[in-house]
């Protein structure tokens, strides 16, 4: 069986580095799930949909044509959508709302999970979202549930947007997250909470080199218990 690292989270916990970064140092796959939701929602946008229309999204979600390409620099990935680069638009506030709103719907949910679960392939995944301790991945080998006061996520994803030359206002970036954040622990289909045998992890205060040095050290604690069964 594939070994599987999980690591749930609100936004804006640091989830998404820290994944990408432990992926890279393992020369592990990597499962972005939240991008999959956004994904939904962009589509939905795209063909006038109201986010409402549950039978029409999870339609969606069952047939999403979507590529993540490596660019042909090397590292960078691409996301295509139906055919057309999206890149521009996947890490908005306004693609990370509206995939909330479709990430609510089980049909949706559902029409997901497989396509999830393909990404468990040798030598490891690292799979990075809401509830890939809980649902996706309940029999993961290590699950981290990274959390961060609402101040700090709302600051680090100022940083982000700003970094990436997008628009971002501190105040409406933390309503924002806590409006997300409650949605999400809300609903009733997989909510975000960790898994009952999650490390939760708070990086409040704790630099992004120092969450990945510790979560890489639990990690081969694992792995060296699992050789040495
Ligand atoms: O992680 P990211 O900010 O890209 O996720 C966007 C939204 O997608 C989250 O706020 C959440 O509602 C939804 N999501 C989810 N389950 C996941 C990943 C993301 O419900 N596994």
């Amino acid at each position: 069986m594939t070994v599987v690292l999980a690591i749930d989270g609100p936004g804006g916990a640091g989830k998404g580095t820290v994944s990408k970064r432990l992926a890279e140092s393992l020369d592990w796959h990597l499962l972005d799930s939240g991008a999959l939701y956004r994904l939904v929602g962009i589509a939905a946008r795209k063909r006038n949909l109201d986010l409402s229309n549950v039978t029409q999204l999870a339609e969606i979600a069952r047939n999403l044509g979507v590529q993540f390409r490596v660019a042909e620099a090397g590292e960078l990935v691409q996301t295509w959508l139906e055919g057309e680069q999206i890149d521009h638009l996947l890490r908005t506030e306004k693609a990370g709302s509206d995939a909330s709103v479709v990430a609510a719907i089980p049909e949706v949910r559902a029409a997901l999970l497989q396509r999830q679960r393909d990404f468990a392939v040798p030598p490891g995944l690292v799979a990075d979202g809401r509830d890939m301790g809980t649902v996706v991945f309940p029999d993961a080998h290590l699950k981290v549930f990274l959390t961060a006061s609402v101040e700090e996520r709302a600051h680090r994803r100022y940083k982000q947007l700003k970094e990436q030359g997008l628009s971002a206002n501190l105040r409406a970036l933390r309503e924002e997250l806590e409006a997300r954040a409650r949605r999400d622990s809300e609903r009733a289909a997989a909510p975000l909470k960790p898994a009952p045998d999650a490390w939760v992890l708070d990086t409040t205060g704790i630099g992004i080199d120092e969450v990945v040095a510790m979560i890489r050290e639990r990690l081969d604690g694992v792995l060296s218990s699992r050789e040495s069964k």
